[in-house]
């Protein structure tokens, strides 16, 4: 897992100062982020602190306010078209595909920007055009097999279960032939085992030359996989370093819980303390935020003088819109 052996490490992705405002909300603050060929960097932070802003303004979703990003050296335009050409793909929190294409036109919706084949010989269906043609349906079943989808190949998107959808919008952005590939939220919804393949799929994607920036609540999937970390909370970036270093930042934990007291307890530690609640109630703890629950707290929303006994909300993780429940050192999201 360590980044390159040889001194050829380049620059993939440099972010510099980016800053996203919404009228008087600053999503995103002054954030640096670089991600170098071969490495798989994580961005992780509580609900709502600016990471699915951030990826927009990579990739010109979003004009940032402030700020630059550049890939491979040069500075890209705030144009999704073009920053996919240059060599940015991604999929999204909330997964876009089309729902009624099959699994393998959808993939090859991702191939267009790399096609060269003009109107005119669409049109006409040359030997250009069916050449190109062949040479695309080749790539796109190349890319369903790499994420294991191939024999879902004439599937109707919509009928698959959501964990495959996540792989096919992988293989459509994968479609693009990328340098760098955002993943957002990969494994939400997903059952563990899925997740876990998941995992294996995106060093997989590495191992082809592929540098991955990914946002992820199962913090499992993101310290075993990631060389490098950046937390994000209210759209600052907090701590940047190894899965280690991060994992022990108690400005991290802290960030997570909601709760900054002294000592910041361990995963066990937590879990002990909600059992022994559990014990005493009677009751199994909900530790999952009610589907109503408002956004994530974070330290600013938990003030000093809340009680420590104050019930769940303190301990319980942050809800999360797409279900999975996101967690400090959770062995898992569930499904939706
Ligand atoms: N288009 C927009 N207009 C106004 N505010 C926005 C817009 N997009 C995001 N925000 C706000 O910016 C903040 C950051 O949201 P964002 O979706 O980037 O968080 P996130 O870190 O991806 O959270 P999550 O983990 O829940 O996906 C939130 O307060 C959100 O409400
Ligand atoms: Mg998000």
């Amino acid at each position: 897992m360590t980044t390159m052996t040889t001194a050829t490490t380049t620059t993939v992705l440099e972010a510099s100062g980016v800053t996203m405002r919404f009228g008087g909300l600053t999503a995103v603050r002054a954030v640096d982020l670089t991600v170098n060929t071969g490495e798989i960097v994580g961005l992780i932070g509580p609900n709502g602190a600016g990471k699915t802003t951030f990826f927009n303004c990579l990739t010109g979703l979003y004009v940032p306010t402030e700020g630059k990003v550049a890939y491979k050296g040069t500075v890209l335009p705030a144009k999704p078209h073009l920053v996919t050409t240059a060599g940015i793909a991604r999929t999204f929190q909330n997964i876009r595909l089309f729902a009624n294409m099959t699994v393998l036109e959808n993939v090859l919706v991702g191939r267009h920007t790399r096609t060269k084949e003009g109107l005119w010989s669409a049109l006409l269906r040359g030997p250009g055009f069916k050449k190109a043609e062949a040479a695309s349906h080749a790539r796109a079943m190349e890319l369903l097999d790499f994420v294991g989808l191939a024999h879902k190949a004439d599937h109707l998107s919509r009928n698959l279960p959501y964990g495959e959808q996540r792989k096919l919008e992988i293989a459509r952005a994968l479609a693009s032939e990328p340098g760098l590939l955002l993943l957002d939220e990969p494994t939400a919804g997903m059952n563990p085992q899925e997740t876990r393949a998941a995992e294996e799929l995106v060093f997989a994607i590495r191992d082809q030359g592929i540098a991955v920036l990914v946002i992820e609540h199962d913090m499992r999937f993101i310290f075993n996989l990631c060389d490098r970390v950046a937390v994000l909370v209210q759209g600052e970036k907090l701590v940047e370093g190894t899965s280690d270093v991060v994992q022990a930042d108690e400005r991290v934990i802290a960030a997570y819980l909601g709760t900054p007291f002294e000592g910041a307890p361990g995963a066990a530690e937590v879990a002990e303390v909600e059992a022994a609640e559990a014990h005493q109630e009677g009751t199994t703890p909900d530790t999952a935020a009610p589907d109503t629950a408002p956004r994530a707290a974070t330290p600013a929303d938990t003030p000093d003088t809340a009680p420590a006994a104050d019930p769940p909300p303190d301990t319980a993780p942050p809800h999360h819109e797409d279900g999975a429940t996101p967690r400090a050192t959770g062995p898992e999201g569930k499904a939706p």
